[in-house]
């Protein structure tokens, strides 16, 4: 499965957010939920990884020393560097700065709604890195696993709800009809999305040597999908 597709896809224009409204409510979400997970103290460093657009990366750094904000999709990454030149705690770092950086340097990595994008490959070798990136006793947040299961229209129906909460209930309903006929939807049904029940990804990360327990609630709005605690010895 190339996620360079999935990549490329992210890089463009894309229907995914149905307005700003909607794309404002959802990265003050994640956001807000990411921040859980700051260590206490205010002098953590974090990671986002495959942050995309990250509107609200400035409500996250508030309580960290510094937060690397990791984004593969060139234009996106150029947007995030405009955003927040003049925020000193936050840096946007390419995915290949990231393999580069000094071993037990990070307290906490989040990965939220990226795993769907990775080949089985590229997830061992990301699981590897982070592994070796966190100190020890280190967080890794795994965000947005999307079980076996769980269909397109779950999905729908969780963005509809979240619509009916922030106000953007209508170009929600409009938004899923766009994006059904959008290359989002080629894509899926090509390329695929990476899906794990909660016992395949708990191995997994132990497989790489983290401790694991899943999160009481997924971040973002869909509770479908799950969130995983692993830490490292
Ligand atoms: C659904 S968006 C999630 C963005 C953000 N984490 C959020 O929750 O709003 C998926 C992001 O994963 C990134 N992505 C896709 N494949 C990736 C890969 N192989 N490595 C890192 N990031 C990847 C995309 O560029 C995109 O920004």
């Amino acid at each position: 499965m190339p996620s360079s597709d999935w990549i490329a896809f992210w890089d463009t224009k894309h229907p995914i957010y149905v307005n700003k409204r909607h794309e404002a409510a959802h990265f003050r979400r994640i956001a807000q939920d990411i921040a859980r997970y700051a260590p206490e103290g205010g002098h953590g460093v974090m990671l986002d990884y495959g942050c995309g657009e990250a509107l609200a990366a400035d409500l996250v750094a508030e309580d960290l020393a510094r937060l690397i904000l990791s984004e593969p999709a060139p234009n996106v990454r150029a947007t995030l560097a405009g955003r927040f030149a003049g925020n000193s705690r936050i840096v946007v770092r390419k995915p290949e700065d990231v393999a580069t950086m000094p071993a037990h340097s990070l307290d906490v990595i989040v990965m939220h709604s990226v795993l769907q994008y990775l080949s089985a490959s590229d997830l061992d070798a990301l699981l590897t890195l982070f592994y070796r990136l966190l100190k020890p006793g280190g967080l890794f947040v795994l965000g947005d696993v999307i079980p076996r299961k769980v269909s397109a229209l779950g999905d729908a129906l969780a963005l509809l709800r979240f619509g009916r909460q922030e106000g953007f209930a209508g170009a929600a309903l409009c938004g899923l009809v766009r994006t059904r006929f959008s290359s989002y939807w080629r894509l899926r049904k090509s390329v695929g999305l990476a899906r794990y029940d909660d016992a395949e990804i708990t191995a997994k990360l132990e497989a790489a040597g983290f401790t694991v327990e899943r999160a009481r609630s997924n971040i973002g709005h869909n509770n479908k999908r799950m969130t995983f605690l692993a830490r490292t010895r």
